[in-house]
């Protein structure tokens, strides 16, 4: 395999059309490590791409020796103001220090903590079917990705820490722009957006960013003078980290940690598994006649459609992985989209089956950084499909889906859809 059908992964419009899936399963059949050279640019001098199952657990299961605080999440190397946004989060730190803030959080996020949320997660997906029936009323059409699969995550996240009703529209609002400003060539897309030499460096996100971390802060001040109360806002602000307390600066960057992880990621998951649904019609009707088959499609969904492609990871010392050496400094990317259809894992592994049993996908990651949210994300995902297919009838796609330009998210920028109520 020569290294230009592998200088493709960084170029976001190879993922125009899809994921290189031919690509990334040539490539890994090939070699499990492969160095792709970016010649300039914030990624400069290049990355070991990381395509193998056994190769990609490794990797992160090893976070001192392949380290998040040396330059993580993102390919590109970030400016330092974002640098010094990203310092106060945990998928910027490494052990000890991770642990000693992630400890006294894990117990909100664990399956039965995460289970008491469900009636609540119910009532607003209930909520967003009905204000998609309303919008799709006499044969109209929704925009999915926004109008009904965008909306579920600010409102959980406004349940989780409490937040006055009132403010959720508004919270959705930043979350939205900073998207938006993302999309647009911010940081946390920079290497997805630019043209190969970065480009972007956060400015389009920097502006909500910084008013949602204003407004959490504030948020946490007013918590503060009152009693306190038993959800995640006051747990952080009681709460040990490390020997410090959480200061409401501290509280207003983990707010916008936790909307980043979650929001977009989120909504890929919800949108990318209508769509994985509506191309498989067979599992679509199958779904329909059994919803408790609903949780392995909430999986199978994250496996095929998994909403993130890479995390990075810079090597701290020499290392070796996969055969290959690797030296101290070298940045990683560990392919999610490459690892979670690896042949010697997954039988079949390009085939979607909401069946599939067992499914050890990494969308979540593994490891220290698991993701803190899965939990969540699998309640999102479950009640948000047994919602959407009893609220409807019929569901169709209304026009061609457009993927987000990006070779991090692995999204839909638009899903035009029509809906028949139930
Ligand atoms: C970490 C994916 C939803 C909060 C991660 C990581 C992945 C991931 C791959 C590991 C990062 C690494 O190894 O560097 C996803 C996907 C989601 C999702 C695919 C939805 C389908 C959520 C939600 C929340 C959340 C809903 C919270 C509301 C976090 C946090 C971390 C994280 C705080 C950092 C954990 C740490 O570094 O210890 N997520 N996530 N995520 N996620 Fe999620």
């Amino acid at each position: 395999m020569t290294t230009s059908a592998l200088a493709d992964l960084y170029d976001p419009d190879t993922y125009l059309a899809g994921p290189p899936h031919e690509a990334f399963a040539a490539l890994r059949r090939a070699a499990p490590v492969h160095w792709r050279e970016v010649p300039t640019g914030p990624a400069a001098p290049g990355y070991w791409a990381v395509l193998g199952y056994a190769e990609v657990e490794h990797v992160l299961c090893e976070p001192e020796l392949f380290s998040s605080e040396k330059g993580g999440v993102v390919l590109d190397d970030l400016p330092p103001d974002r640098l010094a946004q990203m310092r106060g989060m945990l998928l910027a730190m490494d052990p000890p220090r991770h642990r000693d803030y992630r400890r006294p959080l894990a117990h909100r996020f664990t399956h039965r903590a995460i289970a008491m949320l469900e009636g609540r997660v119910r009532d607003a997906s209930r909520a967003i079917m009905r204000e998609a029936a309303e919008r799709g009323h006499g044969g109209g059409e929704v925009e999915f990705v926004g109008e009904v699969a965008g909306q579920l995550p600010t409102r959980v996240v406004g349940e989780l820490m409490g937040l006055p009703r009132e403010d959720w529209d508004y919270v959705h609002r930043l979350a939205e722009a900073l998207n938006r400003g993302q999309d647009a060539g911010g940081a946390d897309r920079a290497a997805a957006e630019g043209d190969g030499a970065g480009g972007g460096g956060g400015e389009g996100a920097a502006a909500p960013t910084v008013e949602m971390a204003m407004y959490a802060a504030g948020f946490a001040a007013g918590r503060r003078a009152r009693p306190p109360r038993d959800d995640l806002t006051g747990l952080l602000l009681a709460g040990d980290f490390g020997g410090r307390t959480m200061s409401d600066l501290d509280y207003g960057s983990f707010f916008v940690q936790l909307v980043t992880a979650g929001n977009d990621t989120t909504q890929t998951m919800l949108s990318s598994g209508l769509l994985a649904l509506l191309t498989h019609p067979d599992q679509l009707a199958d779904l329909r006649a059994d919803p408790s088959l609903a949780p392995g499609a909430v999986e199978e969904i994250l496996r095929w459609a998994n909403p993130l492609h890479y995390f990075r990871r810079t090597a701290a010392a020499d290392a070796e992985v996969g055969g290959v050496r690797i030296r101290a400094g070298d940045r990683l990317a560990t392919y999610f989209t490459a690892a979670n259809r690896d042949e010697t894992v997954f039988a079949d592994p390009d085939r979607f089956d909401i069946r599939r049993s067992p499914n050890r996908h990494l969308s979540f990651g593994k490891g220290e950084h698991f993701c803190l949210g899965a939990h969540l994300a699998r309640l999102e995902g479950r009640v948000f499909l047994e919602e959407l297919l009893s609220s409807f009838a019929a569901i169709e796609l209304a026009g061609p889906p457009v993927r987000v330009r990006s070779n991090l998210n692995n999204g839909l920028k638009s899903l035009p859809v029509r809906l028949t109520p139930a």
